[in-house]
């Protein structure tokens, strides 16, 4: 099936529970943790640990909220899922009967939107540096693909030509974000400020060369369709005015090309790094507290600055795209992990709590200090003994999961759980200590399945090879 919007979409039931995390996770009358209709005490024993677990029913929530909140503010909306944020086959085929498309970031990523049967048509294609298959599979589908280096054009024009089609491309360009020169967040894209890390990464094509592009692709490349330009400021900030000064800026640059070469952008794309927030917190550094803006906020700050520097500048409003990925699937995965080894050093009050989950399959809290609410899986109810729990994977590495937390005491076989870790959980997890990979578990209502499967040691370990010389070396004659 593909994206459309006559696809029939489920009707959503929303359970009541004594606590919500999410619309779709709370705490029961029994003091587990619930997702949906399914105890995550009964789907660790059923599934084992350390388990992904995704709520289908929030995802489709979420897509529906976050297209509804840009859709009521701006006439040409599409929302492109962010993949790389949960590449699981399931949650592309959700996202697909939602009607909503997809960003996708490098020729895997592609190839699974495309196997989930995407429509092409809804899928945008980005890279710094794209290999020739890549590009070879965007064409033959018909994927959009930001170009994102001058050579790029050819490569792609090149590989229409020879496949007899007409190639879609945008250009990822480089702003310089004048107005964000004093504005600091999270160091999403490396140090300093939004300006600073948006001119040091490694994305995006500069203005004059943007330029060079267009006017090539007119005038040699009938096969070329100009499509759109695009940025993505990241998660750097959760300000919705910092958002709306990129976008004033990439609307700008509209005005400027069409000045400079003729041709108006028909769209733009503003990228993902929307934040989204819990009053427990979740984010960079535990940023994303209950003051987070929500969907609607950013939408309202987007869409009005389009809608302003278009009048200002008198451009027709083009097309909006957009490509959120934590902002969707972050609140719709918990992981599961089950406590191990309890230790205490009364003298400096510290506790610390073994589980079986590891900062393999969170990769996230090392690399960018993401803070995970954690919750007593199996006695969510109960009040916090210990304020100062460090939560700890096996890893022969720090592997906080969650540093001084205040907690219920912990003994052996207790479950604990991270919320919020359906984006880039999976899809940055890591093989760290020859670990297996944890399986993934989709629950919609009452039903649960395995949507990843775990890895076994034969997977990890059978990668390895001995070439026959050391082999030689280490056993014959031996
Ligand atoms: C081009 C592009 N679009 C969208 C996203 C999604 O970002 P987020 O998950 O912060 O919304 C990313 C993330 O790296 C990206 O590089």
């Amino acid at each position: 099936m593909t994206a459309t919007s006559e696809t029939t979409t489920p009707e959503l039931s929303y359970p009541q529970f004594d606590k919500h995390f999410t619309e779709f996770v709370g705490v029961a009358a029994d003091g587990h943790l619930w997702v949906e209709g399914r105890d995550c005490v009964e789907l660790a024993q059923t599934f084992g640990t350390p388990l992904y677990v995704l709520s289908e029913s929030q995802l489709r929530h979420n897509l529906r909220r976050f297209r509804a909140a840009f859709e009521a503010r701006y006439p040409a909306v599409e929302v492109l899922f962010a993949n790389k944020s949960n590449n699981g086959l399931a949650v592309r085929h959700v996202v697909n009967q939602e009607g909503v498309g997809g960003d996708c970031f490098g020729v895997n990523e592609l190839y699974l939107a495309l196997i989930a049967g995407t429509d092409p048509g809804t899928l945008v294609l980005n890279g710094s540096n794209k290999s020739d298959e890549e590009l070879e599979m965007a064409v033959q589908n018909g994927v959009c693909i930001n170009l994102d280096a001058l050579d790029e054009l050819d490569r792609v024009n090149a590989t229409a030509t020879r496949l007899g089609r007409d190639a879609e491309i945008g250009i990822r360009v480089k702003l310089e974000l004048k107005a964000l020169e004093e504005r600091f967040g999270a160091a999403a894209h490396g140090e300093g400020s939004l300006a600073e890390q948006g001119r040091n990464h490694k994305w995006g094509m500069p203005f004059d060369q943007t330029v060079e592009m267009v006017k090539r692709a007119g005038q040699d490349m009938p096969n070329l369709k100009l499509k759109e330009i695009s940025y993505h400021l990241g998660r750097a900030s959760n300000v919705p005015d910092d958002f709306a000064h990129m976008v004033r800026e990439l609307i700008g640059w509209c005005a400027r090309l069409r000045d400079e070469t003729g041709w108006t952008p028909p769209h733009v794309d503003i990228g993902g790094g929307w934040a989204w927030g819990r009053p427990e917190k979740t984010g960079p550094g535990g940023e994303d507290g209950a003051e987070t803006p929500s969907y609607e906020d950013f939408a309202a700050a987007a869409c009005g600055a389009i809608v302003d520097e278009c009048k200002k500048l008198d451009l027709a409003p083009p097309g909006l795209r957009i490509e959120p990925g934590r902002a969707i699937s972050a609140s719709i995965g918990i992981t599961l992990g089950r406590v191990g080894a309890v230790k205490e050093w009364p003298d400096y009050g510290k506790t610390w709590v073994n589980v079986d989950c590891s900062t393999n399959h969170l990769i996230r809290i090392p690399m960018a200090h993401w803070y995970h609410h954690i919750v007593a899986a199996n006695k969510a109810a109960e009040p916090a003994t210990k304020a100062a729990t460090t939560v700890v994977g096996p890893l022969c590495a720090l592997d906080h999961l969650g540093d001084d937390r205040s907690l219920p005491a912990f003994e052996r076989r207790d479950l604990i759980a991270l919320l919020d870790t359906g984006s880039y959980g999976e899809s940055t997890a890591a093989n760290y200590n020859a670990q297996q990979r944890p399986a993934t578990v989709m629950v919609s209502g009452d039903a649960a399945d395995v949507t990843t499967v775990r890895e076994n040691r034969a997977n990890v370990v059978g990668r390895y090879q001995v070439p026959p010389r050391l082999l030689a070396g280490s056993f014959a004659g031996g």
